[in-house]
């Protein structure tokens, strides 16, 4: 039976990856760090085979613990890992870079604190994190993928076509995990593993959720920026929409693949 385990299942865009997943022909670990989120996930049970487990994905010791448990319920194997879970601050996303013009202070805390701290640090030490706590089940298991939840931000020429300077911190985190994933790629292509990157599209999991007037000012210049590759973009699309179409591009991945930085499209695509 195919496993796969997914990180930030609790909502979002990760809550509709588990709900898309579950079959009765698959095994789907669900990990969250806060249990009380499980109840949602549990619901879910109804159409196949869950699991939620606990870790918070900064915390190896936390996924050690995990990977004992998804070892011993699943005979030492794991399938399918999927990095979702992320931090993402909304806040800094519509501060442009040239606002720490004269507060340099300011840029040093933000660019060597926060974003080391919450982004870098958090995007990259968390999937390494992550992938290290699992690489010895995946080996053992048949489809050895590894998918890490990106975003089309960390393009360079996508930031060319569209003038999008905003979201610099998110953007520059992003690339770098992509280089994480690169990184294992190269080292684990001779033992079949397909390790890659996949941006979501632009995807609403803001939902009912207040929006400050400097993020909506944000979203405009984003939307603005978008429409000049692609004038009938029309927003953000669903997490179902985004997912149906993340899973169908993750299910084609072979060999051939691993080391890509893919849209939802299968593509570079990204909107
Ligand atoms: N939405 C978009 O338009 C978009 C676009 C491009 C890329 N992406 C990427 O797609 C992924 C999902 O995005 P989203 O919009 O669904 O995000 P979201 O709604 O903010 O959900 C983030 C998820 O990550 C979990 N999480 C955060 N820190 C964690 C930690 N330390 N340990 C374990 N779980 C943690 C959260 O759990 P809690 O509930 O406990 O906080 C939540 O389940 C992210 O990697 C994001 O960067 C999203």
């Amino acid at each position: 039976m195919p496993s796969y385990l997914i990180t930030g299942a609790s909502r979002g865009i990760g809550l509709i990856i588990v709900h898309k997943s579950v079959n009765p022909e698959n095994l789907v670990y669900a990990l969250v760090r806060n249990l009380d989120t499980a109840q949602r996930i549990e619901a879910l049970s109804e159409w196949g085979n869950i699991r939620v487990v606990k870790g918070d994905i900064t915390d190896p010791d936390a996924l050690k613990i995990v990977a004992e448990e998804v070892s011993k319920g699943n005979n030492g194997k794991l399938d399918v890992l999927i990095n979702n879970a992320a931090y993402i601050d909304r806040d800094s996303a519509s501060v442009p870079l040239t606002e720490f013009h004269g507060k340099e202070n300011l840029l040093e805390k933000v660019l060597l604190e926060t974003v080391k701290s919450f982004f870098i640090y958090f995007e990259m030490g968390a999937v390494i994190h992550t992938i290290n706590a699992f690489l010895p089940l995946l080996q053992a298991g048949e489809a050895k993928k590894v998918i890490t939840l990106s975003t089309g931000l960390a393009d360079p020429d996508f930031s060319q076509q569209t003038g999008y300077y905003l979201s610099a911190p998110y953007s520059i985190s992003k690339a770098a995990t992509n280089m994480v994933i690169t990184k294992y790629s190269v080292q684990f292509k001779k033992d079949g593993f397909i390790f890659v990157a996949i941006s979501p599209g632009l995807v609403d999991t803001v939902g009912d959720q207040e929006i400050s007037s400097e993020e909506l000012a944000g979203y405009q210049v984003m939307l603005e920026g978008f429409r000049k590759i692609k004038p009938t973009f029309e927003g953000a699309i669903s997490p179902e929409e985004s997912v149906k179409a993340q899973l169908a591009v993750i299910d084609r991945l072979t060999v051939k693949d691993t080391g890509a930085f893919l849209s939802h499209h299968g593509n570079k695509e990204w909107l």
